[in-house]
């Protein structure tokens, strides 16, 4: 099959290759797989960074790695113990961080890490759900506990992540204070925001008390919005550990995990109109590398179509 691979960590996204590479095996893999038939596919950016794309569990070298750990596709393959899939299956999910990833024409990944996708989604709107829904939903709902009447800060609000995190905090009866640059504004209201900081030329300490930081930006930002953080109330970051604590209150970093129920409740949303994704540039998988090393920062989630695209 076709994949991207890559081979060496200080190459980064410039040391992408398109190869020729063995399709995952349909009977007798992992207890638990299926082997999916990708149709669009997503990476984040950091991944390059992370041990997981170059060592597995127990710390060995997995290079050639195969990255991107987003996708949308079609169910080829049962494996031994899968529950809840069939064979023609249409499925969204993120597949593990220490196995080879999305950007190949087959993957196989544990059944549990996947959820249904009906027709009416197209597969590059249902791989653009899944790292930034599932991110924004956990770090409100599990991580930040938001409730209805509460209010929350979303840093980077007209970011891919922070996008997300608006409309699922509106959506779940929150006000919401999107942050951002002066260009962002519009967007950030647009997704829900009842307000909008512009953090190169308003005051984050005049924000007022809020009971949730979403933080997509950390170092100083991350730092002064504890400030704003009303006592016994949350931190929540996705860009690493950070030393800011709100007073008598939580900071908690994390790492996004799959989740079929969370999935499955993010593409309801998005087929009823409730939630809508940031995609970017669209480029088909011969093409991914060009279109995964941009000559400008990227706005929005890239996605790479895989199998032509067909709804
Ligand atoms: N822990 C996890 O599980 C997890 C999961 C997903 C993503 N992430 C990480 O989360 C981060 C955000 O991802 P994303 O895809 O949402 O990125 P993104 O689409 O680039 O969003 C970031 C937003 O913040 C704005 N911004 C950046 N720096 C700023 C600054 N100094 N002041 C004001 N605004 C600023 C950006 O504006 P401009 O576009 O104008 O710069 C953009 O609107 C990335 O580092 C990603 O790797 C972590």
């Amino acid at each position: 099959m076709k994949a991207i691979v890559v081979t060496e960590q200080a190459a980064g996204t410039a040391g992408m290759k398109l190869m020729e590479r063995p399709e995952p095996q349909r009977s007798g893999g992992s207890i638990g797989d299926v082997v999916v038939q990708v149709r669009a596919s997503g990476f984040t950016r950091d991944e390059l960074s992370w041990p997981s794309t170059w060592i597995d569990r127990l710390g060995r070298d997995r290079t050639p790695s195969i990255p991107g750990h987003e996708l949308a596709g079609v169910v080829v393959a049962l494996g031994y113990g899968t529950t809840g899939l069939s064979v023609g299956q249409r499925v969204v999910g993120l597949t593990d961080w220490t196995r080879d990833g999305t950007l190949a024409e087959y993957v196989a990944v544990e059944a549990r890490n996947l959820a249904p996708l009906r027709a009416d989604v197209d597969f590059a709107e249902g791989a653009a759900l899944v790292m930034p829904g599932l991110t924004a939903w956990q770090g409100l709902f599990d991580h930040g506990r938001l409730r209805t009447g509460q209010s929350v800060l979303v840093h980077g609000a007209a970011g891919v992540v922070g996008s997300m995190a608006t409309q699922l905090a509106r959506e779940a009866g929150a006000y919401v204070i999107g942050t951002g640059r002066a260009a962002g504004r519009q967007m950030a209201l647009d997704f829900g925001a009842h307000e909008f900081v512009d953090l190169d030329h308003d005051a984050l300490e005049d924000v007022g008390a809020v009971d949730l930081v979403f933080d997509v930006l950390g170092g100083d930002i991350a730092k002064r919005s504890a400030g704003v953080i009303r006592a016994g109330g949350t931190l929540v970051t996705i860009a690493g550990p950070t030393e800011a604590r709100p007073v008598g209150g939580l900071t908690i970093d994390f790492v996004v995990v799959p989740d079929r129920v969370q999935l499955s409740e993010l593409v309801q949303r998005f087929r009823d109109g409730r939630l809508r994704t940031s995609i970017g540039k669209v480029a088909d998988l011969v093409d991914a590398v060009a279109a995964l090393n941009p000559t400008e920062r990227p706005k929005g989630k890239t996605i790479i179509r895989v199998k032509g695209m067909s709804s």
